[in-house]
């Protein structure tokens, strides 16, 4: 197999574009440099071409965790197409706007009011001003990767070992103005007394709490619930980001599973499933005090987002997507354990 083409325009990326691609996760010699296909011409099903020719089923992260219906997927597709047809953006909204916000409030009816953005660490921005706003204050405890912005990069301006057992360890702050440090705290998945260190240390500071509900361990000794009631006592808001976790498990969010609610959940990645379409959903008398910041941008308008979003919440109903991806994820995990038993090789899943 040659994947010559593929990057010969890596190299040229690389020249033109810092790092050669705007994502981390997207970078070829992460997997194998010189081998690992860089560029996608072709993306339909499970099926990917790439500048070689070459044919893969991915069997990687389906875009990052975006295509949970299949890349190209024809229902979002002839949404979207039939979208840009009509006009995807104007001077005036447009209802899809309207019709997601509906769809995402009847999956969580604890909440009642939503906001959009277009990516998961913007939209993940956006809840952090939201509850920085709503409880007046800076502090920040937080568990994973919750993306690039300053506030979250700002854990590792004490020492870039803060993200330790996080998603991505050791993501330099370079930029990051050196006035964060001291707002933003780590604790992780499972660990209740580390939040209670930090509940006590930072006192009336600490405004916001947030984790993903479930990433790869399952809450042991009602983790989350114990998270919600701190977070209450401590006067802070709970943010639940389902930004990857959203709609595998459940329709509407890991956290259902645990019948633990937030005070705001964010969606965004398998949301659009490939179309840029991020939510921040949450209870009104938090989401009510966006209107007392500004949060604002053109292109969180746009009606693409909006029209793919719509369709995609209805065709994870209709086809059971978690479902689904249960039993394929037990599947492969079937194949594990067995070629591991024949091979004596021990495995941890
Ligand atoms: C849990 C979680 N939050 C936030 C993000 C950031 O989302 P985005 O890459 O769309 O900005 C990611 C991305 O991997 C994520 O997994």
């Amino acid at each position: 197999m040659k994947t010559t083409e593929g990057w010969n325009l890596y190299e040229k990326a690389k020249k033109l574009i810092p790092g050669g691609t705007q994502l981390l996760s997207k970078r070829p010699e992460l997997f194998a440099p010189g081998l690992w296909p860089p560029y996608a011409v072709d993306a339909k099903g499970c099926t990917i071409r790439d500048l070689d020719g070459n044919s893969f089923i991915d069997m990687t992260t389906m875009g990052i965790g975006t295509c949970l219906l299949g890349y190209a997927d024809p229902a979002v597709n002839e949404t979207v197409i039939n979208a840009v047809r009509r006009g995807s953006m104007s001077s005036l909204n447009f209802p899809e706007e309207v019709e997601l916000a509906e769809l995402l409030l009847e999956l969580n009816p604890w909440a009642q009011m939503t906001r959009f953005a277009r990516t998961g660490g913007e939209a993940l921005a956006v809840a952090v001003r939201i509850a920085r706003a709503c409880s007046g204050r800076v502090g920040i405890a937080f568990c994973g990767y919750h993306g690039w912005h300053d506030w979250y990069l700002a854990a590792n301006l004490m020492s870039t070992g803060t993200l330790e057992k996080h998603l991505l360890p050791g993501l330099e702050p370079k930029g990051v103005p050196p006035q964060l440090a001291g707002t933003v705290f780590p604790f992780h998945y499972n660990n209740i007394s580390e939040l209670d260190e930090i509940i006590s240390s930072q006192g009336k500071t600490l405004g916001v709490i947030i984790l993903e509900p479930l990433r790869y361990n399952e809450p042991k000794d009602d983790f989350l619930l114990e998270v919600k009631k701190k977070a209450e006592t401590a006067g802070a808001v709970l943010v639940f980001d389902e930004v990857t976790s959203g709609w595998r498990h459940t329709l509407g969010g890991a956290h259902r599973l645990f019948g633990v609610t937030p005070d705001i959940a964010v969606y965004a990645k398998a949301l659009g499933n490939g179309y840029p379409c991020a939510a921040i959903v949450g209870r009104e008398e938090i989401m009510k005090t966006a209107q007392s910041t500004f949060i604002s941008s053109t292109y969180w308008t746009e009606r693409v987002g909006f029209a793919a979003g719509c369709t995609v919440l209805k065709e994870f109903k209709r086809r059971n997507v978690p479902q689904l991806l249960r039993n394929a994820g037990e599947a492969v995990q079937a194949v594990w354990r067995k070629c591991a038993g024949e091979s004596g090789i021990p495995i941890t899943i």
